[in-house]
């Protein structure tokens, strides 16, 4: 059954966690799926993860919808949330609107925007005004990066989780669906995660939120450049891909792939009319 909006609320009322993994290509949305993941994120990571930028701020929006198209065809039963990269929101809430429309016409089923400055809280009322559901993103905002000095956690005093929480409550009365809260101590997300009636989806943020979100690749262990305290390697697919990877190479090297089996025989007659005996 296909998972919407509805989703994240209905397992919220029922105390049940909410599971978010991201994903930026068809095979990988079509495991994602399979596994009845409640929420695929499209994440501006790709950047880094996919793409091997130094940082999200270099992904455009252009760049984000051919990931977006991907992931929707791998996993058409999932909630596709398309992240809205910097500055394809920024300028205006009708740069906003155009920019999340094109998201939704790529195939995702709602966009994620960080921050909940009076812009950010007018262009999340206006998009769900239009259909467009929004999760919102607080605490640490890596777009904002340059301006906070680099990965800190966030909410580290009562007064910075109250903050975070006033902020958290705008976008719920703006209509956002949902909350990311990234970086921030475990009570301190509990805290707010009580204080909000819409779910919290947590990244480094405790297990007292609704639900959880992590970078696929860096919980498979695929992306290995950097790993964040709060990963936890579930399988190790960058060992599987290299060993995989030198046996194939040996294999070629040696003569023994391709086989008779992954190969195409010509038949006899044709082999006659070439002069070539048994194999070629
Ligand atoms: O870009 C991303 O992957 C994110 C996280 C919340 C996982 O924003």
């Amino acid at each position: 059954m296909k998972k919407t909006v509805n989703t994240f609320q209905k397992l919220k009322n029922n105390d049940e966690k909410i599971a978010m993994l991201t994903a930026y290509d068809y095979s990988t949305a079509k495991i994602l799926g399979e596994a009845e993941i409640d929420g695929i994120l499209v994440g501006d990571s790709l950047a880094m993860v996919a793409l091997g930028y130094e940082s999200t701020y270099n992904i455009t929006i252009d760049e984000m919808l051919i990931f977006v198209s991907a992931v929707a065809r791998g996993a058409k039963n999932s909630f596709i949330i398309g992240d809205m990269p910097f500055m394809s929101y920024n300028l205006s809430v009708e740069q906003g609107l155009e920019n999340a429309g094109k998201m939704i016409k790529s195939g995702a089923n709602a966009v994620k925007i960080e921050g909940c400055n009076e812009h950010i809280l007018t262009l999340t009322k206006r998009l769900v005004e239009s259909g467009i559901p929004v999760l919102a993103h607080l605490g640490l905002t890596p777009q904002l990066l340059n301006s906070l000095g680099g990965y800190k956690i966030q909410g580290k005093t009562a007064e910075q989780v109250e903050y975070i929480l006033e902020c958290a409550k705008k976008l719920q009365e703006a209509g956002a669906f949902a909350v990311v809260l990234e970086l921030i101590p475990a009570e301190s997300a509990e805290f707010i995660t009580n204080n909000l009636d819409i779910p919290t989806i947590g990244i480094g943020a405790g297990v007292g939120c609704s639900g959880q979100i992590v970078v696929t690749d860096d919980i498979l262990g695929k992306f290995t450049d950097f790993a964040p305290k709060f990963v936890k390697k579930f399988a190790n697919l960058h060992n599987i891909m290299l060993e995989g990877v030198k046996k194939y190479s040996k294999e070629v090297k040696d003569c023994e792939f391709p086989s008779n089996k992954e190969s195409f025989e010509l038949n006899e007659n044709e082999k006659e009319k070439l002069g070539v005996r048994g194999k070629l």
